[in-house]
């Protein structure tokens, strides 16, 4: 039966780390699925997490089922967090799911199956995952250009145009709240204020990724584009990851608001959602939530989590500057300042899929084919060759 099965290719980001574990030269330098690395190219439990796990093993009294919708104390933080600790939780339909994905994968299929919309809009590029993501729930994904022809900027003209003149009532507008992934370039305040309201005029429903809350210039920073959202919108969905902000990328943590304009509609929407997520994964896993949990519900470790946050925010836009600075000194075939503007944990250099792939295979550099670089994965000790390597690149 399975001879028959003839290979898929690769995942985009996770398959090259495969490659990356199996290349066996000293210099290689992995910079491409989205992991903070510490200056010793460590991926480190923060310590505020250290501290919460210890309370939770004092405390836990069961390991029994959670609710279809998950804990609620994480729910309740994250909407705090995510929509203000004044927003009416009744116009929320939340779910707390296992990691980011799944927090998308749920919304679209919530969409797809109760026929709210059959069309999402995506940035090019996006997310290698979004347009799988969406496709697999049923619905059909349309792009718009998101980068100016030099890739260095957002083109906001030609998004704008694309959404105002093919967009339809009904359709879902996938955005990254901050930090865009890949392109690290985020829309101003005012630029996320016209978006809000045409999608608003056009009836159109923003779907907020919000993957790296924390990662661009703070938490309350990083929440001006969703604000201007929430000013225009009353039903809007926000998927957002304690992967980053948290370092709990393997426990599997996310949420999924659905905000709607009235509680009966939250609880038909809830409803729903949850006959999505139980022929699925049925209920999310405990343990990542309880630890969100336990930091946002109390002052002394909400702190630190902030300061361990700003730690990583602050090291990552270091390593951007050391990196320019290194292009430059390099003598470097191109102008690389524009990665200064670039937001969070990535920078989108430009180079092209032939300069990407020179650069697996004759340097061990191993970037995204987007053009993609994780940039905190470079260190002090890897950041010069991570440069040259690029520099030779760029004249292949
Ligand atoms: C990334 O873009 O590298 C991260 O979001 C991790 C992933 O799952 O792709």
């Amino acid at each position: 039966m399975f001879e028959s099965v003839s290979a898929a290719p690769p995942d985009p980001i996770l398959g090259l780390s495969e490659a990356f574990n199996k290349d066996d030269r000293p210099e290689k330098v992995n910079l491409t699925i989205g992991v903070y690395c510490d200056e010793q190219g460590r991926t480190p439990v923060l310590e505020v997490v250290k501290k919460a796990e210890t309370r939770l093993l004092e405390k836990e009294a069961t390991k029994t089922y959670l609710g279809i919708a998950g804990l609620p104390s994480f729910l309740a933080e994250s909407m705090a967090l995510v929509l203000g600790s004044d927003f009416d939780t009744g116009r929320v339909a939340a779910f707390q799911t296992p990691g980011g994905t799944a927090a998308l994968r749920v919304a679209a299929e919530f969409l797809a199956s109760s026929h709210c919309t059959s069309r999402v809009w995506l940035s090019q590029p996006t997310w290698p995952n979004h347009p799988s993501i969406f496709q697999a729930a049923g619905l059909r994904t349309e792009t718009y250009n998101y980068l100016t022809p030099d890739r260095t900027a957002v083109d906001f003209s030609a998004m704008m145009e694309a959404l105002e003149q093919q967009g339809r009532a009904g359709d879902a507008v996938c955005l990254h709240a901050c930090c865009h992934n890949p392109t690290g370039a985020d829309l101003t305040v005012d630029q996320w204020a016209e978006l809000a309201e045409l999608l608003s005029q056009r009836g159109m429903l923003p779907l907020v990724d919000f993957a790296y809350l924390g990662f661009g210039d703070g938490l309350q920073e990083d929440r001006q584009g969703l604000s201007q959202l929430l000013q225009r919108h009353e039903e809007l969905i926000v998927c957002t990851s304690y992967s980053k902000n948290f370092g709990l990328y393997s426990e599997r943590v996310a949420a999924l608001l659905i905000l709607t304009s009235n509680h009966v509609t939250t609880e038909n929407v809830s409803s729903n959602v949850k006959r999505v997520v139980r022929p699925n994964y049925s209920n999310p896993p405990r343990h990542g939530g309880a630890i969100v949990a336990e930091v946002l519900g109390d002052n002394q470790l909400r702190q630190q989590w902030e300061a361990e946050l700003a730690v990583m925010r602050d090291r990552i836009n270091s390593v951007r500057h050391q990196l320019v600075e290194r292009l430059q000194a390099h003598g470097a075939a191109k102008d690389f300042r524009f990665l200064l503007h670039q937001k969070g944990m990535f920078s989108f250099s430009g180079l092209s899929p032939l300069q990407v792939d020179w650069l697996r295979k004759e340097k061990g550099v191993y970037i995204v084919g987007s053009g993609r670089i994780n940039v905190a994965g470079i260190n002090s000790r890897n950041v010069d060759y991570v440069a040259r390597s690029i520099c030779e690149a760029l004249q292949v």
